[in-house]
């Protein structure tokens, strides 16, 4: 979690005031990865003869406290605002606490000291940092948050003053402290290192949690694919520049398109207009022993500003729903073919093309993910076992880790996630890739550590997500694992028409989406009914027992309401001592093949006095909910494949949940205590 961002400009005059935005604004983006307390860190003077110490602002709270409290400063101390700075070096970061309360001394940037000699901006977790803590007090070093992080300023101070005491005038430089330091750290991480010692300078670095580069050159014909490394690192310092770090792309992308994505083992050396990069490779016995530069290329960014605005709407939950006829469609894009010579209608998965005979010879297709990830491709689970013969089994991938569970070199993993980041599908992706199972990734983020090691997979396309509430990505995973059935799934005449039929519902599943989402209203005025609830079951089944586990996990997650997904042929085996007539009961219940079971448990919800909400397919209200039912409230979808169904039955209880959450006056974008990326396990 936590997200970090750095800014610096070199050869260009900058005024303070439009460093501080550039920093604050880079930290607005990254908010949503964590919303408990921010920092930053600025230089104090312009002047290169005066190195007084970085200016170090931190505040528990969102961004918005931390703007408040550093402008109030400013008014103060008589910052100067309008000073201006040919060369500048700030850092920021935004937090989720994972050791110590959300607390300014436990907020980034970190200190090495109270002079501030070298601060640290970081996400992820320092796995050894106790015993880092222990040697460092040893040598004299006294803490002051309850932070793993702090022991990296420290740790770097420590080298630092080792090296001067060592050799007199000759200087170690910013990235051999830096690269001695990280042959200290275990866990995962991305830094950035700012020092006093080093003015103008930044350095970055990363194992496991993401992190990118942008670079926005002035002045200069430059074109993608311009590579940086130790040789062009002084023969690029004269040119105009901004340099941008951060954890995700959507900081970046109003800068600058041109980006680097940073890899594992990776130290970053901004210095001089100049970028160098050396790479730390795992010695023999797992230590990083070996350092080489490394030549790099600039990649473009396939995204817009506008994917990352709110557009008309007050909030990125409620744009991501009712963008999901588009994401759709993006997801889709010349992925089905319809029509030709030969009126065939297939899909085409280019990323996967290469291994489908491997996955069709899978002995099992084992899914794994986490939260909204494990329940999309909880949906598609039986299409794909439908089409392909293939046994598939679900695991989410905390579980799977702490089993140990079997996966065996015959088994296609699949791995789902948004963000492609997250930890516990990460390390569940080493472990497969440990046991010789085929990985197959489908994520929404290109460049991701779950894209970049997967032996093959599909982005989802779905645009950025920034709602910490995952939507349009959900029902874009579902189509993409929709796509995989079909692709893997034999074309034998015995299911041709079961093909072609999920063909032409995907081809119609934008207007079906679109169609359904008319029913805001409708849900709006649920939600007011709902308002003062303390609890909601959701009963599904099939490919439906997905839904009511994901409208549940929407209604809990943002309207902070207790909300529970039940598999409806469980509902005699514990759940039906529930219910009562308070306690609010949504029924997912639209044509499938086991509609008649799904009505028989309305019959059984309703006989105990259930009160009950039924979700039905268009013109099928009195079959699920007679008129002479009066407290039974229905709300009718459209109908379309059974396997497509889960992506059209989801949105109303996206919106339902959007709505409770706004009447309920909670912070629908940023849920409590929850982070968008969970790069920690
Ligand atoms: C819920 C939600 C989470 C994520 C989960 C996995 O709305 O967003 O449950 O689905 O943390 O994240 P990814 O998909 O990024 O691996």
């Amino acid at each position: 979690m936590c997200g970090i961002f750095a800014y610096l400009n070199y050869n260009i005059n900058r005024e303070r005031s439009y460093i501080l935005q550039v920093l604050f604004n880079g930290l607005r983006r990254l908010e949503y990865r964590g919303y408990d307390s921010a920092g930053i860190s600025i230089d104090h003077s312009s002047d290169p003869n005066s190195l007084p110490p970085s200016l170090v602002f931190r505040q528990e709270g969102n961004i918005e406290s931390l703007v408040k409290s550093v402008y109030q400063e400013v008014a103060e101390t008589n910052l100067n605002l309008k000073e201006c700075f040919a060369h500048h070096a700030g850092i920021a970061h935004t937090r989720w606490a994972t050791h110590g309360e959300p607390a300014p001394r436990n907020s980034h940037p970190q200190s090495s000291d109270p002079g501030n000699e070298f601060l640290v901006v970081h996400n992820g977790v320092i796995t050894n940092y106790e015993a880092l803590k222990g040697t460092l007090v040893r040598h004299g070093f006294t803490f002051e948050s309850e932070t793993d992080t702090e022991v990296i300023p420290k740790l770097a101070k420590y080298v630092f003053d080792k090296a001067k005491e060592g050799e007199g005038d000759q200087t170690i430089t910013f990235s051999q402290v830096v690269l001695e330091v990280m042959r200290h750290l275990e866990g995962a991480y991305a830094l950035i290192f700012k020092s006093q010692h080093y003015p103008n300078e930044l350095i970055a670095c990363k194992r496991g949690s993401p992190l990118l580069l942008g670079v926005k050159e002035l002045n200069e014909n430059s074109s993608s694919g311009s590579a940086f490394h130790d040789d062009n690192f002084l023969s690029k310092s004269g040119h105009p520049k901004e340099l941008f770090l951060s954890s995700d792309a959507n900081a970046v992308v109003e800068h600058t398109k041109k980006v680097l994505v940073i890899e594992d083992g990776e130290v970053v050396h901004l210095k001089d207009g100049g970028v160098s990069i050396l790479k730390f490779d795992k010695g023999k016995h797992g230590g990083l022993s070996k350092v080489a530069s490394v030549q790099r290329a600039l990649s473009i960014l396939e995204m817009e500003v506008e994917q990352i605005n709110k557009g008309n709407f007050e909030h990125y939950m409620q744009k991501e729903i009712h963008e999901q006829p588009e994401s759709l469609t993006t997801t889709m894009r010349g992925r089905l073919l319809r029509g030709g010579s030969c009126k065939a209608k297939t899909v085409l998965l280019g990323g996967l093309k290469d291994h489908l005979k491997t996955i069709r010879r899978s002995r099992r297709i084992v899914f794994i993910g986490c939260g909204t990830s494990y329940n999309a491709a909880l949906a598609a689970r039986p299409i794909l076992e439908e089409l392909s013969g293939i046994p598939v089994t679900m695991e989410i991938a905390s579980d799977l880790l702490d089993r140990q569970g079997p996966i065996y070199r015959e088994d296609t993993a699949v791995f789902v996630s948004q963000s492609g980041e997250t930890a516990d599908t990460l390390s569940a992706l080493d472990y497969a890739l440990e046991n010789g199972a085929l990985c197959v990734g489908i994520t929404n983020t290109v460049g991701s550590a779950i894209a970049r090691k997967t032996h093959c997979g599909v982005h989802i396309n779905a645009g950025a997500e920034i709602g910490v509430a995952s939507t349009k990505a959900y029902t874009s995973q579902i189509v993409v694992m929709a796509m995989l059935a079909l692709a893997i799934g034999g074309d034998t005449i015995s299911n041709q028409a079961r093909r072609e039929a999920i063909i032409d519902g995907l081809f119609d599943l934008p207007n079906k989406v679109r169609e359904v989402l008319k029913l805001d209203q409708v849900m709006k005025d649920l939600a007011k009914q709902l308002i003062a609830e303390q609890s909601l079951l959701v009963f599904g089944r099939r490919y439906n027992y997905a839904t009511a586990l994901e409208g549940a996990l929407k209604v809990k997650e943002v309207a902070l309401m207790h909300s529970e997904g039940i598999l409806a042929g469980e509902m005699k085996h514990g759940p039906l001592a529930l219910v009562d007539e308070n306690l609010p009961i949504f029924v997912i219940a639209t044509h499938d093949a086991c509609f008649s079971k799904q009505q028989s448990v309305i019959q059984q919800l309703h006989a105990r006095k259930g009160r009950l909400i039924v979700m039905c397919s268009k013109g099928e209200a009195a079959s699920v909910c007679p008129e002479e039912w009066e407290s039974c409230r229905v709300i009718e979808v459209p109908q379309l494949e059974d396997c497509l169904q889960p992506v059209v039955n989801i949105v109303p209880l996206q919106l339902l949940a959007y709505h409770l959450t706004v009447l309920r006056g909670f912070n629908v974008d940023q849920p409590r205590n929850l982070a968008k990326s969970v790069t920690t396990q």
